[in-house]
This record gives structure tokens, sequence and C-alpha cells, in this order.
């Protein structure tokens, strides 16, 4: 069975083709290079550099793959959560397809392609169901209590800012380009993560998470440094930055897989690429006896492949089909709320 699956949730325009669960040829246009320009996303030219980059990435995508639409046999589609007009020009582009060429149509939440893009690692071995996921990425920043390929428990998310988008917004403050995660992370290593003792947001018991206090905290001490006008120590803020951050990830994390009796955790979205966290998720998860499973760098960040991987799960579960021409997009996710 082949799907063709779209994800144009946010800035970068992904398409992917899997064999059943095996992914045939997974592409991303980037579209960095445009934001990068104006320190980050700019909505509008987003959804501008979508409507040009979908249709060559799905015809290279078909060519690739040595196929045609005609051997397709179902397209996944990102639906939400996501900005409005990115969203739109992939779900518009993949009903249009779906409607001339008679394909049956999946709508996906972005937020369950994340959470399984684990399984799209052909050589690792799988989380056995249920297991803890963090889902950390630029928009989003929850824990998932996963308990099958279509069931999900939201545990706790982000109160404000998702944590890559304080590592965006930390690094722009501190004149690094877009996107900044993997700029504060590289000079983090440089760094003394205890020049700095920033704040932690635990929240008490609650698996929600809170960035904006660690935010501020950071831009206060940078203006406070900058008055002294000496060289700003930017390695060890950076450091310090994201131990805070880190710290607070995993600790929620494992803390999770105790209160709900899992054996496996899970990481994925952007930020799970950062050394640091993953290093941490796996020191801690043999210290308790959890398995730990990262996904690959290039499943780490928005995708096609886990787009195709969860509506095909959904398709074959629910046989849910998303054929009328009228449905729409959402911004926000209720997934397993
Ligand atoms: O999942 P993703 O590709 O896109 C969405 O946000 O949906 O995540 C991108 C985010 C950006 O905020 C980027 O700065 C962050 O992931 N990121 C990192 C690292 N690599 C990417 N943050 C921290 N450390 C990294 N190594």
């Amino acid at each position: 069975m082949l799907t063709l699956g779209i994800e144009s949730s946010c800035d970068d325009t992904a398409v992917a083709i899997l064999d059943d669960n095996k992914t045939v040829v997974s592409l991303r246009s980037s579209q960095d290079d445009i934001h990068a320009l104006f320190g980050g996303i700019v909505p509008e030219l987003a959804s501008r550099q979508h409507l040009k980059a979908i249709q060559p990435l799905v015809d290279t995508a078909l060519q690739q793959a040595k196929s045609t639409l005609d051997d397709i046999d179902l397209i996944a589609v990102t639906q939400g959560p996501g900005l409005v007009g990115s969203l739109l020009v992939g779900f518009s582009y993949a009903k249009a397809l779906a409607c001339v060429k008679k394909i049956p149509l999946v709508g996906v939440d972005h937020i369950a392609g994340h959470l399984l893009s684990i399984f799209l690692d052909e050589t690792a071995t799988p989380p056995l169901f249920p297991y803890i996921s963090l889902l950390v990425s630029g928009g989003n920043t929850a824990l998932y209590l996963v308990e099958g390929f279509t069931e999900f428990q939201c545990l706790g998310r982000t109160r404000d800012d998702a944590a890559g988008e304080a590592f965006d917004k930390v690094a722009k403050l501190l004149g690094l380009p877009y996107p900044g995660g993997p700029q504060v992370a590289r000079l983090a290593e440089e760094g003394d993560k205890t020049a700095f003792s920033f704040p932690r947001s635990w929240l008490g018991n609650s698996f929600d998470f809170s960035f904006s206090g660690l935010k501020t905290a950071v831009r206060n001490q940078t203006e406070l440094l900058g008055r002294k006008e000496e060289p700003l120590p930017v390695t060890d803020i950076c450091a310090s930055f994201q131990e805070a951050v880190i710290e607070v990830l995993s600790e929620k994390t494992i803390r999770a897989a105790e209160v709900y009796g899992v054996r496996d955790i899970a990481t994925c979205g952007g930020v799970s690429a950062n050394g640091l966290l993953r290093q941490r998720l796996t020191e801690l998860s043999a210290r308790e006896n959890f398995r730990c499973h990262t996904p690959q760098p290039e499943f780490c960040t928005d995708n096609a492949a886990m787009i195709a991987f969860a509506g095909r799960m959904l398709f074959q579960r629910r046989g849910a089909c998303t054929n009328s021409l009228t449905a729409d997009v959402f911004s926000r996710s209720t997934l397993g709320h």
C-alpha cells in the first residue's frame, strides 16, 4: 500500500511516500534562508513559499519512488495544528489531488505524526505501548501517554512558549541567526552551565511546562551585563539557559514514566535533536530502568514520512477519511485532551 504524505504546517514543505510502513522517499524544502532575514517565521512568506514548493516536491517524490499518482492508495495530509495560511496550502492541494484522482484522503494531527515518528527508524527497536513521549518543537512542548497508534493522552503542555521557541528567542536576543536552537546548543558546549542560575518552572506536580519566565530572566541578565560594556559571555549564557530547559524537560519526562508505570520513553520534535537532551534522557532512563528511544535527526524535525505513517494508521484502524470538500484546517490541537 503506497501512502503519499504531505506536510505544510509551518515553514517547511515536506512530501514523503511510504510503502506500507517503509519510507521510500522523504523530501523537505526548507525556508530557513527566507525567514533568517527576519529572525523568525513570517507567516505570509511561509504560505507563499509552500505554494511554490509543493507541486515540484510531489513530482520529484513520485519520480524518485518510480511511481505515478495512479499508484497511490492513500493521501495523508497535515490538517493542524500550525499556521493556518501554511496549513491551507498543503490541505487544499491534497484535497484537490484526492478529488481529481479519487484517492482516499485522511487529515492528520501534526502532533500524532511527531509522536509516532519513532516508528520510522527501521534500524531501531520500537517502543512498546503504552509509552511516554516528550514532544519538543518550535511550536509545541507537551508530554503524552501514547497507548496505541491512534490512542493518545495529553498529560501536560506548555502554558506559554514552546521549548524551541524559547531557544529561538534567546538566540535572537544574543544576536545569533535563525533557527536559534542549533546555534545555542553549539555555543553551550563551550560554556559553563553553572555560570548563571536561571529559574526552572516546575509548576508543582503538574506535567505542564512554562518557559516565558526563563526567557525573561535571560533578557534581564543580558541587559544587565550589556550595561557593563564588557563583551557578553555568550557561551556561558547559552550553557546556563540550555541546562535550565533540559533539566525541566528531562525530569518531568522521567516522572511521567514513573507515575504512569511505563517501561518506554521516547522523544520527538525539532528540539529532540538537542545533544544534551538526548544524553540526559538516556542517562536518567538507564538509572531508573526505562528504555529510551530517540528518533534519527531527520525524523526529529517536521517531515512528511511521519504524517504518512500516522495517516495510514488512522485509515487502517478507523477507516477515517476526510473526503468532504468543505473539510477545514485547525490551528490548535485537541489530540488526547
Ligand atoms: O519540529 P520542528 O522542526 O518544527 C516545528 O517547530 O514544528 O522544530 C524546530 C525547532 C526550532 O525552534 C529549532 O530552533 C529547534 O527545533 N531546534 C533545536 C535544535 N535543533 C532544532 N533546539 C535545541 N537544540 C537543537 N539542537
